[in-house]
């Protein structure tokens, strides 16, 4: 079998994932940052990495868990400096993404890690935007962005970061929550995401990636939110998964990042397919594609191949996606178009 099981699909599924136009809701900026252009910007912004080499910086990333990938991860951050990295990082994502067939994409963007840095919000902000809305002229790629709130720092670092982003709130589809799961619950985070709803933003928050299926309900009655980024662990508990199904939440898996991050054994333990099948509005997305091995097209078919997802399943996964996103009606109807299309053939 090939890296992303590609070899185990038939030529008709794997036709399929090609065509299908995919709606991406879990992927972090941070997190498409390659070697190659980490080392780059490195170099033009005078910043030392605590790698020697792009080959080094690869072969760190072989992660026992949630934590060691989170420090990897915020080490390379240091790359990203000026508004044009940003834009960068951006573009350069989109340009896989279209490749991949991503027709529209709700990218995280994880502001304390470089305002903590002295980064102004505005160039973080800023050039992100420049980059997705090159995307949308060149490919017609379009997106919301979220802003992410980092659990392993306080709730009053979380409150100070929304009023700091204030000026650029009607450019945002929503806040999430992600870093650290193990000892960061989301009850401490109530009020900001209140705040930041009646602010006129959705929400959303990791839980379940590695913390057990009850954090997932814990984070749905404090955060009030309309999507649950990873919640595979729902699957352990049948009163969750229930819960999950009967109020149309999203979840939005990584089967990839399961695998790397050591959160399941293995791909044919993804509990994507149980989730489907109990109704659940379950997605498939990449999270962190550069440090886990492929993008969105490489987490279907994995995905696909463990576990002999069919053409109904292929298409019900990506009809979730767009149906969960915050996209506009007019565009989730283009975009259901467009999946009537390929998947007819
Ligand atoms: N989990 C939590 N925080 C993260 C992740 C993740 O998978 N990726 C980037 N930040
Ligand atoms: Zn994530």
């Amino acid at each position: 079998m090939g890296q992303d099981g590609h070899e185990a699909l038939s030529p008709q599924i794997a036709k399929l994932i090609d065509r299908l136009p995919k709606v991406e809701l879990h992927v972090h900026l941070e997190g498409t940052l390659e070697p190659e252009l980490a080392f780059r910007l490195a170099r033009r912004n005078g910043v030392r990495l605590p790698f020697r080499s792009v080959r080094e910086m690869r072969a760190a990333y072989d992660f026992s868990d949630l934590q060691s990938f989170l420090d990897v991860y915020y080490a390379a951050c240091a790359a990203l400096v000026t508004r044009e990295d940003f834009r960068e990082l951006t573009a350069a994502y989109l340009d896989r993404a279209h490749a991949d067939r991503v027709r529209h994409v709700e990218p995280f963007f994880d502001p304390q890690t470089h305002t903590e840095r002295g980064i102004p919000m505005g160039d973080v902000i800023g050039g992100i935007l420049d980059g997705l809305a090159e995307g949308e002229k060149r490919y017609g790629i379009t997106s919301g962005l979220i802003l992410s709130f980092l659990r392993h720092l306080p709730p009053e670092s979380a409150d100070a970061t929304l009023a700091e982003a204030e000026p650029w709130l009607d450019k945002l589809v929503a806040v999430g929550l992600d870093s650290s799961e193990r000892g960061f619950p989301p009850e401490p985070f109530a009020g900001t995401f209140a705040r930041a709803r009646t602010g006129g933003l959705r929400a959303v928050a990791h839980a379940g990636e590695e913390g057990e299926a009850q954090l997932v309900a814990r984070t749905l009655d404090a955060l009030q939110v309309s999507r649950i980024d990873h919640g595979v662990r729902a699957a352990d508990d049948i009163t969750v998964m229930r819960r999950l199904a009967e109020s149309g939440v999203v979840l939005t898996a990584c089967p990839n990042s399961n695998v790397r991050l050591r959160v399941l054994a293995s791909m044919d333990q993804s509990p994507v397919k149980k989730l489907l099948d109990a109704g659940v509005a379950v997605t498939i997305n990449s999270d962190d594609p550069a440090y886990f091995g492929g993008y969105i097209g490489a987490n279907y078919r994995a995905v696909a191949a463990a576990l002999d997802l069919d053409a109904d399943d292929l298409v019900r996964l990506a009809a979730n996606a767009i149906d969960g996103s915050f996209a506009p009606d007019n565009r989730k109807l283009e975009l259901h178009s467009e999946l009537a299309i390929a998947s007819a053939g």
